[in-house]
């Protein structure tokens, strides 16, 4: 396939499904050769093959993120064989129903599930940016794009583990900017609000999907397609002067005063705005 990512290498986290697999099609839709990386072989063999088959050049690489060593085998394995890294998108997020179950407030959390969300969430983003950093700038330079959550800049009443470690990614972005920028290296976040994975369909009942719906200036909610495209724009040249930030990538659910919707239904009650 052709498109303004023609001759990059890729590496997309989290690519057995959801987000990560939609990146890596548009990626790949737009010349790319993404790598697909996940802890389940399985899956993220099958993700690669249907890309392959429909016509993009994509591979598969099974590997845990929490495991410095097999980070590093898994880049240099990489690296040897398409000969550059120009794109790393840190997307994978460990959030089982386990995990979501003992990820509560902090009076009720578990601290091994802190140390999970930590270990994939912010320090498997590190240690792959680690690695893979001294092939990209070796090549010229490239991007760095991490999945965080707009959990990492509000509070919330459960999923304290996960709101922090994407808290310590969107940081983790800057600093890779502010260190390897004058290299080439582009570093940053997008926080993703609510949107329509399989994880998130098959984990959220209708009743809270009214909720995040009620609070988006959308219409709609996202889909995994309106992530992918963003994340294929800072992937490419296009996004060039964009280093450092944080985009939020939510339908507008974090763009208005907290008490938007109370006001909205009160006006709704007294059929006037006026105040
Ligand atoms: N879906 C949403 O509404 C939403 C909202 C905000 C942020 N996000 C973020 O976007 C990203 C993708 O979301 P999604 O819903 O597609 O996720 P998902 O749960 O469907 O996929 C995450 C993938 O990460 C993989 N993974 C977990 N632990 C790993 C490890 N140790 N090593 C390698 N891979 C591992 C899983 O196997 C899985 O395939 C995540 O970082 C998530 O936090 C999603």
């Amino acid at each position: 396939m052709s498109g303004n990512l023609e001759g990059r290498v890729a590496i997309v986290t989290g690519a057995g499904q959801g987000i990560g697999l939609e990146t890596a099609r548009v990626l790949g839709e737009r010349g790319a050769k993404v790598v697909l990386a996940d802890i389940l072989a399985d899956r993220v063999e099958t993700a690669a093959e249907g890309l392959r088959s429909e016509g993009m050049l994509a591979d598969a690489a099974a590997f845990d993120l929490t495991d410095e060593g097999a980070v590093a085998q898994a880049v240099a394995a990489i690296a040897e064989r398409h000969g550059r890294i120009d794109i790393v998108h840190n997307n994978a997020a460990f959030q089982t129903s386990e995990q979501r179950g003992c990820d509560l407030d902090v009076i009720n959390l578990s601290a091994d599930a802190w140390d999970k969300a930590f270990a994939v969430n912010a320090r498997g983003p590190m240690l792959l940016s680690k690695h893979a950093l001294p092939i990209m700038i070796a090549g010229g330079g490239g991007s760095l794009i991490h999945s965080a959550s707009g959990f990492g800049l509000l509070g919330e009443m459960t999923l304290t583990s996960y709101g922090a470690s994407k808290a310590a990614l969107i940081n983790l972005s800057r600093f890779l900017a502010t260190q390897y920028g004058k290299q080439g290296i582009r570093s940053n976040a997008i926080a993703i609000g609510f949107v329509l994975s399989e994880t998130a369909e098959a984990t959220t009942p209708q009743a809270v999907k009214d909720i995040l719906l009620d609070h988006h200036l959308n219409p709609e909610l996202g889909s995994p397609r309106d992530i992918a495209n963003v994340v294929a724009f800072l992937a490419s040249d296009e996004s060039r002067f964009i280093n450092g930030a944080l985009i939020p990538v939510d339908g507008g659910f974090t763009a208005h005063q907290p008490t938007m919707v109370d006001f909205r239904r009160l006006f709704e009650a007294a059929g006037s705005n006026q105040l």
